[in-house]
């Protein structure tokens, strides 16, 4: 019930105004945000990668209104592929579809989406197509497919709430796709998502073996103990090397998790969100968790 509030919120224009514009809102959104410019952005993967994570780079954004925006947002990206290669940082990038305009021209989605995977294939980099909402997944698969880049310059993400994903993922390591697999972040109605969460993480270990099994480079993005155990097992099982698979976390969340496992020699990617579009990202991280909503207030109530 808190769940769909909070995600209803995160579309919500009024509150986001209300949020962004006050300081307290910037504070709290500072646990999962690595702060509104490049320059912190940049100082966040330093820090990561000194101790010893690779790392994802989102600049913030989502659903732009108009053709210019995603051209816009494509420019910043170039500018952090460039930044990452000259300054030799171990990061990648995360881009929402709709940021580059998928909502409202494909075609123009997949142009900018092509551009920044030649680029980020210039600098031995790559770029990572996050996955939305369940009106944006056959367009982002469809982009995808037939921008046909090179798998490791270009990669999807699979949701495991939905039903269709199992036939996705078939198809995407049938074409040697590199997948980030997560739960889903969204709201979605029964007829094409689980609503169980018993049943997401069933579906969840299920693709996993899936991916894992197909010889292909995947990501596990996950914060979950059971989900991450069952990785470890089966990766064992299989003799796969810690170095042909990657764990994947969100910045600021189960940190000391994120460590245990670089302990253990296993490859941990921390996705890094910057920028001043963070209302719908931090809601999505609340709406994960309400007991957040509960930590953030006692904290701010406290000072
Ligand atoms: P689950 O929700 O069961 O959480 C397991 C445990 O992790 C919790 O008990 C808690 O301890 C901790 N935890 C999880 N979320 C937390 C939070 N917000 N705050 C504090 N603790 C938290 N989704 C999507 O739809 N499209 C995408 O492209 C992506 N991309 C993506 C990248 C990466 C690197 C990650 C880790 C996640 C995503 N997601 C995503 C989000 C994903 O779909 C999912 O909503 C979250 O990862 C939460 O699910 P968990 O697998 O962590 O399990």
């Amino acid at each position: 019930m808190l769940r769909s509030s909070l995600l209803y919120l995160s579309e919500r224009e009024n509150l986001k105004r209300l949020l962004t514009k006050s300081s307290m809102g910037r504070r709290m959104a500072a646990r999962f945000i690595a702060g509104e410019n490049l320059e912190d952005a940049v100082r966040a993967v330093r820090q990561l990668n000194s101790e010893g994570f690779e790392v994802t780079l989102d600049f913030l954004g989502e659903s732009v209104h108009a053709a210019a925006e995603a051209e816009n947002a494509c420019r910043v990206y170039l500018g952090i592929l460039d930044r990452q290669e000259t300054e030799g940082l171990r990061s990648h990038i995360s881009i929402k579809p709709t940021q580059l305009g998928l909502a409202l021209d494909e075609a123009l989605a997949g142009r900018l989406l092509g551009t920044l995977a030649g680029r980020a294939a210039l600098h031995h980099n790559f770029v990572r197509m996050d996955m939305e909402g369940s009106a944006h997944v056959e367009g982002t698969l469809r982009v995808f497919h037939q921008l046909n880049a090179p798998r490791d310059s270009l990669g999807v993400v699979i949701q495991s709430y939905l039903y269709r994903s199992e036939k996705d993922v078939e198809d995407l390591v049938k074409g040697g796709a590199r997948v980030r697999l997560v739960k889903g972040a969204y709201q979605e109605p029964p007829d094409i998502a689980f609503p169980r969460k018993a049943d997401v993480d069933a579906n969840f270990v299920k693709l996993m073996e899936k991916l894992l099994a197909s010889g292909g480079y995947h990501a596990i993005a996950t914060h979950d103990p059971r989900m991450i155990a069952a990785t470890q097992n089966f990766a064992r099982a299989r003799g796969l090397k810690a170095d042909q698979f990657e764990f994947q976390m969100l910045y600021g969340i189960r940190r000391q998790l994120q460590r245990d496992l670089l302990r253990q020699g296993y490859r941990v990617r921390v996705y890094v969100p910057y920028g001043k579009e963070w209302y719908a990202y931090f809601m999505r991280r609340l709406a994960e968790r309400p007991a957040n909503l509960f930590f953030l207030i006692r904290n701010f109530v406290r000072r």
